[in-house]
């Protein structure tokens, strides 16, 4: 790529970000997706911190400015009333005051806090507000280890497809057999009139989705009784890793800035995770796999989530075998990765998590090939990234075998990505 494809991919990217900008946080797109939504904004952030850091760490402050009391952080923030998504604050029932979704997502908070604040412009004068952030995420891993993980095992369930962040993956098909369909209020999709049906999750898919969603609404949204009341309990691998590390990364975090409590606490949270992370591995498929937690079974599905445990510390011969996985996949498809194997009869290659290539996967897996001393891997995906974005614009996802852009467009998340993968050796970016 040479420097003026590189200035003007950025330019691009940085245009994306201001225009999905409202202020205090940011949409991860106009009209499918109109509030502020948990690791789109912290992984957005990472791109915000290129154009202007003072904005990046408000973009997090503002999401952990709506924790709940017990410690979650929601997965939607409806900072404004917006008739174009479903289901809305009257679906959801939280009472808070200013209304959220009540589950919540895959917490990179820890994650991108830690690298936007070694890469800081001004270390001394962020220090006090990164402080306060770290205590907010610190109670928030504490929450994901009590109230999803209530035997103390290590691992933590996933309770609704939507807080794996992988909404309609392959991986919940055999799980989500638990989950009924009848007996839910009529409702009117608002998604698929933004973004093609056919790249969206299935109306059986949404039903059992709105079916969880009541099914939570009549607990009163009590995290105390949740997770044994949920007929869907998924440990994912990928969730379980992406928290991980984010422990790992906090208690860094937490050691620069002298709370040496929140550094210990959650290293010891990472090591537990680590050593519980490894009753997942499946050496026969060379990758983790989801454990149904109602049935105790691993849940032999090919995706991507079984590969993202590369972004935890794991042993380096684990680390090699998702290397070569991914190089296998590599072969398959014209750009890496697909979200599901191209060998299960069940991939899908425009379906949201059921084939489609996203730009932050690439991104996360770079990130833990790179750590794991695979750097040769790691340049080929973001390559392979960068090759897509040139292609196929900055799109919420990609068919991997034709590049074709899916779902919604001029995507914040994605447009972030790009910065990150455009910055050099040294991390630096570069004027943009
Ligand atoms: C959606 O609405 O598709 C989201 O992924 C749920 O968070």
């Amino acid at each position: 790529m040479t420097p003026n494809e590189r200035t003007r991919l950025a330019r691009q990217a940085s245009e994306i970000l201001i225009d999905n900008d409202r202020g205090d946080y940011t949409v991860p797109t106009k009209g499918l997706y109109p509030f502020q939504w948990n690791w789109d904004s912290c992984l957005s952030a990472l791109g915000l911190a290129a154009l202007d850091e003072d904005r990046a760490w408000r973009e997090m402050e503002t999401l952990f400015a709506h924790q709940w009391p017990d410690g979650m952080v929601p997965h939607i923030i409806f900072h404004q009333a917006d008739e174009g998504y479903f289901p809305g604050p009257e679906i959801w029932q939280t009472g808070r005051p200013v209304p959220t979704s009540g589950i919540t997502q895959p917490p990179v908070a820890g994650f991108a806090a830690r690298r936007i604040f070694e890469r800081s412009q001004d270390r001394t004068a962020y220090a006090p507000r990164v402080r306060s952030l770290i205590e907010k995420i610190d109670r928030w891993h504490a929450f994901l280890y009590d109230a999803r993980d209530p035997q103390g095992e290590g691992l933590v369930a996933v309770i609704h497809p939507w807080e794996s962040g992988r909404d309609n993956t392959i991986d919940w098909d055999e799980p989500f057999r638990h989950v009924p369909r009848e007996g839910i209020t009529p409702y009117r999709r608002r998604d698929v009139e933004h973004a093609d049906p056919a790249h969206r999750p299935t109306k059986a898919q949404y039903d059992r989705y709105i079916w969880l969603v009541e099914h939570f609404r009549g607990h009163a949204w009590n995290n105390a009784v949740l997770h044994n009341a949920s007929p869907f309990r998924v440990v994912d691998p990928a969730f379980n890793a992406i928290l991980i590390r984010s422990c790992a990364d906090l208690s860094e975090l937490a050691g620069m800035l002298g709370a040496e409590d929140i550094a210990e606490a959650n290293r010891s949270r990472a090591e537990k995770g680590l050593a519980a992370l490894e009753s997942l591995w499946s050496e026969a498929d060379g990758q983790y796999l989801c454990l149904d937690r109602t049935t105790g079974r691993l849940v032999r599905s090919l995706s991507v989530g079984g590969l993202l445990g590369v972004l935890a510390a794991i042993p380096q011969e684990r680390a090699r075998a998702i290397g070569d996985r991914i190089a296998a996949l590599m072969t398959r498809c014209a750009y890496p990765v697909p979200s599901h194997d191209p060998s299960d009869p069940l991939f899908d290659a425009k379906r949201y998590w059921r084939g489609p290539v996203w730009l932050i996967v690439n991104y996360l897996l770079a990130d833990g090939l790179k750590a794991a001393g695979l750097s040769e891997q790691a340049a080929s995906l973001r390559a392979g990234s960068l090759a897509l974005i040139e292609k196929s614009g900055f799109a919420e996802y990609y068919d991997p075998l034709t590049g074709e852009p899916c779902g919604g467009d001029r995507f914040t998340w994605t447009a972030a990505m790009v910065l990150e993968f455009l910055r050099g050796a040294d991390g630096e970016l570069g004027r943009i």
